[in-house]
């Protein structure tokens, strides 16, 4: 009845934006991502019958264990009816969350969040699910990107046309390919407009139906860029997927605006570094934030080249990782 799981964030390469169905959490388009290794979140799962309503505290980066906001336990709590309701267990349950990274900064934090909270509760109340269930699931808990943190490695969370069909897969462990992603935080501020906001708006823009029609062609290249490890590939489709995904949210009704000075800094940085040989691209999720995609020879060099920018707050750097699995180091 108590359980402890690991996930970790994930940066998508195809962005998923726009859903066909709010409830069933239904995207758009196919997805493709990779998870990191260090950005994840821990959490333990303890169902407890002397519980008369469900606790659920959370360390965020940096800070103490605090109750949750009243959005975030009604998420929580939702997803945790979920799994009651399939296990068929009454019982209230006590939830601890603790992030290695800042959340709501557009590193994906809500991906691990729900996706350690699906697995933890699922595995304490005893339900035996596939890993195909399991992204079902936890794509049902309303942060879509979180069902790719399920699968190891790079992974693609396919459409579908209905709950059943829209799920992620692996589509090379982790192991195929040590790809890096050093993420530049231009802001650790929480973010003014929320993907779920972002989403909802996304017909709205008249390019939308542009982005789709182009995202065959490009989500192939994604792929075959991480088959072959060729980042040249990858990177260039993953650039023009998020100029393209930023591009649909300033184009919105009303307009987003993700980016800051710095991030258009960073992006011109990386322009001129590529200009000059150097194998470095950028992709942006919800947030103002700068991912640079690159492999482990480039790494030191971006980190030296990039910390001398004053509004640059801090860097993180990841690779291409597992997804999420048990720990048997509860956190209570
Ligand atoms: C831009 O609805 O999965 O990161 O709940 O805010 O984590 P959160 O997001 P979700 O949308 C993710 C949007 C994206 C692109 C992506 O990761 O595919």
């Amino acid at each position: 009845m108590k359980a402890t799981t690991i996930a970790p964030a994930n940066i998508a390469f195809i962005k998923y934006w726009g859903k066909t169905n709010d409830r069933l959490t239904l995207p758009n388009n196919t997805s493709v991502s990779m998870n990191l290794d260090s950005l994840t979140t821990k959490t333990t799962v303890e169902f407890d019958e002397s519980l008369e309503k469900d606790r659920v505290e959370i360390a965020y980066y940096g800070s103490v264990r605090i109750q949750a906001d009243s959005g975030t336990y009604q998420r929580v709590v939702e997803q945790l009816d979920r799994i009651r309701k399939l296990s068929k267990l009454p019982l209230k349950a006590k939830v601890v969350s603790e992030n290695t990274f800042p959340a709501g900064v557009g590193i994906a934090s809500s991906a691990s969040a729900f996706c350690a909270l699906t697995l933890a509760t699922v595995k304490a109340s005893g339900l035996k699910l596939n890993t195909k269930e399991l992204t079902i699931l936890t794509r049902l808990g309303g942060s879509g990107s979180a069902c790719r943190s399920i699968p190891n490695g790079f992974v693609e969370w396919k459409k579908g046309h209905s709950s059943q069909t829209s799920y992620a897969v692996s589509l090379e462990q982790e192991t195929h390919w040590h790809l890096y992603d050093v993420i530049l935080v231009v802001s650790d501020a929480y973010k003014k407009v929320s993907s779920l906001e972002g989403h909802a708006l996304a017909h709205t823009s008249p390019y939308y139906a542009t982005r789709l029609r182009e995202l065959r062609n490009r989500t192939i290249q994604v792929k075959k860029g991480i088959h072959t490890k060729n980042l040249t590939m990858l990177g260039i489709a993953s650039q023009q997927d998020a100029i393209s995904l930023h591009c649909i949210a300033m184009t919105s009704n009303p307009p987003i605006f993700y980016w800051l000075g710095g991030t258009m800094s960073i992006i011109n940085e990386v322009y001129r570094l590529q200009s000059l040989g150097v194998s470095v691209y950028f992709t942006i999720d919800a947030g103002p934030n700068v991912h640079l995609l690159c492999e482990e020879g480039t790494v030191e060099f971006l980190q030296q080249n990039f910390s001398t920018y004053p509004f640059i707050q801090q860097i993180f750097v990841a690779k291409a990782g597992k997804g999420a699995r048990y720990s048997e180091e509860h956190l209570f």
